[in-house]
């Protein structure tokens, strides 16, 4: 396990020398108009950072809460429709107007999209916004190999992020070794299967033995792999539940029959290879 992911206030370290928290607010799915108490919410309960996109349509709402909580991170994306260098400028100023920031924390790329040809063109354009001191970080969400490469290669800029779905049905081992090689940080999305994973017997075996829920066996997992996690939920108690991550370690075995859960059709969301929205 990371050496820092040892207690709630420890952060990760990004390869351009910023730090982020290990553990994010994710909200898709959470309802724009219940946005802004459900981020409070989380920050009463100890929450430091959010993950939100314009996909979400609930910027704003993130925007309201954090006004007085400049301390807390906002990770936001770039939706596929404002792919390319203009597109891409004139979408962050709309994100950063609905957050409320002059400067946000992490900016990403939502998707690729290679058939459209135009996310290089939008990672130059995040390079600008960095450049100009208008987002602290950049990187990107569900780019595989080939993309990362083909960004490393033309701008020599390696993103410091890549956020990509990841549980214990699809551990994504050999994209996250490439992660490893280029010093990117991978971060999970669905962390926590969408639920459906706090069903599995082997999770549920694990939970008992160690007295803490399905959710906490999971996303502890996930630390103790050096994954960022940004579980969503709406509800105060599982918003404790999963954060509340750091009274217990997970033994090597119990890590490794985890990992037997893999499953070769694990996925559960989009391919990036032949996305379908
Ligand atoms: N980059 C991308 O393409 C991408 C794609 C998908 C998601 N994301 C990000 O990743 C975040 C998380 O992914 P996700 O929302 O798909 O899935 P998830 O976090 O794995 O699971 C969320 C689901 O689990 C429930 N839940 C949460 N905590 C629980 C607990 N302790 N016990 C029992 N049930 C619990 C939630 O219900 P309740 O809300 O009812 O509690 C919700 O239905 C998103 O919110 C978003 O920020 C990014």
């Amino acid at each position: 396990m990371s050496e820092s992911a040892t207690k709630s206030s420890s952060r990760v370290t990004l390869h351009d020398g910023h730090t982020m928290p290990w553990i994010g607010l994710g909200v898709w799915q959470t309802p724009p108009a219940e946005t802004k108490s459900v981020v409070e919410m989380a920050i009463s309960l100890g929450y430091k950072a959010v993950d939100t996109a314009v996909l979400y349509k609930n910027e704003e709402g993130v925007g309201a809460a954090l006004r007085y909580h400049p301390e807390v991170f906002v990770t936001t994306k770039l939706w596929n429709d404002d792919q390319g260098f203009d597109a891409t400028l004139k979408a962050f100023d709309k994100s950063a107007h609905n957050l409320q920031r002059d400067v946000v924390d992490l900016y990403l790329i939502h998707w690729p999209m290679a058939e459209k040809g135009l996310y290089l063109e939008s990672w130059k354009a995040l390079i600008r916004l960095r450049d100009e001191g208008r987002i602290k970080s950049i990187g990107v969400s569900n780019f595989q190999e080939e993309h990362l490469q083909r960004l490393i290669d033309e701008t020599g800029e390696a993103p410091v992020i890549n956020q990509i779905e990841l549980h214990p049905y699809f551990q994504q081992e050999k994209l996250r070794a490439f992660h490893k090689r280029h010093q990117i940080q991978t971060e999970a999305w669905r962390p926590l299967g969408k639920g459906l994973l706090l069903e599995e017997p082997v999770i549920g075996r694990l939970a008992r033995k160690y007295g803490k829920t399905p959710a906490q066996v999971i996303l502890r997992w996930h630390l103790q792999n050096n994954i960022m996690v940004i579980p969503k939920s709406v509800h105060e108690q599982r918003l404790k539940e999963n954060i509340d991550l750091f009274d217990f370690t997970l033994s090597q075995e119990d890590l490794e029959e985890i990992r037997s859960l893999d499953r070769v059709d694990g996925r559960m969301g989009p391919d990036p290879a032949n996305p379908k929205f």
